[in-house]
């Protein structure tokens, strides 16, 4: 069974209130549920967690350390500074993939950049909640054809 956790940054615990026009109604509990259910479907284990500490969300990357397959991770603003998370993410070097609501490239300059984006698998931005099914996807099909 492929494991993967789910990490959500400083933040997405207040999706569904949080600007509704840019990250959409959607609670951060009900995309999680999405994601439980696709997961079961899929046979993949996953753990859900989501922290406003950089360090709490470093030390769940730590515990993944021969525990996880796969990260997919929202990072939240750490995207765009957190050298730390990045360090923690290549420390364990477990594929990771890194997921935004909202498209990040078309928004303020500062959220242009992500520190996280060179050492993930690859970056999905801008579909609103279903960008997180899309990356448990695309993180599956990108863990077993490396196995
Ligand atoms: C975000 C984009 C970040 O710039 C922002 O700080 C967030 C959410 C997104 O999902 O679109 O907290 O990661």
């Amino acid at each position: 069974m492929i494991r993967i956790l789910v990490l959500n940054g400083p933040n997405l615990n207040m999706l569904g209130v949080r600007e509704p026009a840019i990250y959409g109604s959607v609670g951060l509990g009900a995309i999680e549920d999405r994601l439980q259910k696709l997961a079961e479907a899929e046979s993949i284990e996953l753990q859900l967690f989501q922290s406003n500490h950089e360090g709490y969300l470093i030390d769940k990357i730590h515990e993944a350390y021969g525990a996880c397959d796969g990260i997919l991770i929202n990072p939240g603003a750490l995207t765009h500074y957190s050298y730390a998370l990045r360090d923690a993410l290549t420390t364990v070097a477990i594929p990771t993939v890194e997921v935004h609501l909202s498209n990040i490239h078309a928004r303020e300059s500062f959220r242009h950049h992500s520190v996280i984006a060179p050492i993930a698998v690859g970056q999905i931005a801008g579909f609103g909640a279903y960008g997180y099914e899309m990356g448990m996807m695309a993180l599956l099909q990108h863990l077993k054809a490396n196995r």
